[in-house]
């Protein structure tokens, strides 16, 4: 990725979803709240291009159109979106429920699960972080929104620095607690070595139980030619690519082991979604 630029990738995602949530029934399917909030963020980063207009144009019936386009290059791409903040919002839900008493997204990019579920939660600290021209961008809405008392934002270049350094100097996580992680849509931007060593070290900062709840690109024919060539061409290439198959392998010795089933649903996209615990 590019120093000193917002995530392309992660603002393309939260445009994804404010035209997601004008096809079909995305609109009452997506979490409560979510596109408001992404909208907001987007207006408030300063990205060139992410004003009113945009966002008027991105719920136009033609965008979804332009998306479907898109979708036949990468297929599933565009529901994809979606589908990942469902299943990211529910284990996120099912953690908390369970006792996690942290949630840390890591690479958040404009994801708002924080900013919605840091509200109902006071007795949680939810925590993000992510490359910092991307969290300074993001942290202008946040500021706008209103912070909720129990979320920090944090920015950090993990490919600088360990999660559990950023972390420790941050001062406000407790390792001792039990806690969910979330990676969605970051590790195909890190390679295999870069993956295992962001779980190996993330296994340092969290107790046993706590879980961590990623999504995964999986390898691919022909079709991901193209999927390659648009990432490099925005500067934020793929790096690595699994099958769900293969996770318990992968995760083996990081200090993680896989307790989601193999996730064979195509309409992923290009995708999978998978937890793991801290053993
Ligand atoms: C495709 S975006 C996904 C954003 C968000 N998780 C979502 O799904 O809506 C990938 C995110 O990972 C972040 N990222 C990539 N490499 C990173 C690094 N080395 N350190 C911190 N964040 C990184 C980017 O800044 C970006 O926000």
């Amino acid at each position: 990725m590019k120093q000193g630029r917002i995530s392309q990738t992660a603002l393309k995602v939260a445009l994804g979803l404010v035209t997601l949530s004008v096809k079909d029934d995305w609109a009452r399917r997506l979490p409560p709240g979510l596109v408001d909030v992404t909208e907001r963020l987007l207006l408030a980063s300063g990205s060139p291009g992410y004003g009113p207009r945009l966002m008027r144009m991105s719920k136009r019936p033609w965008m979804i159109r332009v998306y479907q386009i898109q979708d036949l290059m990468v297929p599933g791409q565009f529901e994809g979106f979606g589908h990942r903040k469902i299943f990211t919002q529910q284990q996120v839900e099912a953690a908390i429920k369970e006792g996690a008493r942290q949630v840390l997204v890591v690479g958040a990019g404009f994801d708002t699960l924080c900013l919605r579920l840091a509200p109902q939660h006071s007795h949680v600290q939810f925590f993000e972080v992510d490359h910092p021209a991307t969290a300074a961008a993001k942290a202008r809405g946040v500021a706008l929104d209103g912070q909720p008392a129990n979320m920090t934002q944090i920015a950090a270049d993990l490919g600088e620095q360990t999660l559990s350094k950023v972390l420790s100097e941050d001062g406000r996580w407790q390792s001792s607690l039990p806690s969910v992680l979330l990676a969605e849509g970051l590790f195909q931007y890190l390679t295999d070595d870069e993956v295992r060593g962001l779980l190996t070290d993330a296994a340092t900062c969290t107790s046993p139980a706590s879980r961590f709840v990623f999504t995964h690109a999986i390898p691919g024919p022909g079709d991901r030619m193209m999927l390659s060539f648009l990432t490099r061409l925005i500067a934020e290439p793929w790096k690595s690519a699994v099958r769900s198959e293969d996770l318990l392998k992968y995760v083996e010795g990081t200090g993680w082991t896989m307790i989601s089933d193999v996730d064979t649903d195509s309409a992923h996209g290009v995708e999978r979604y998978a937890v793991a615990e801290r053993r």
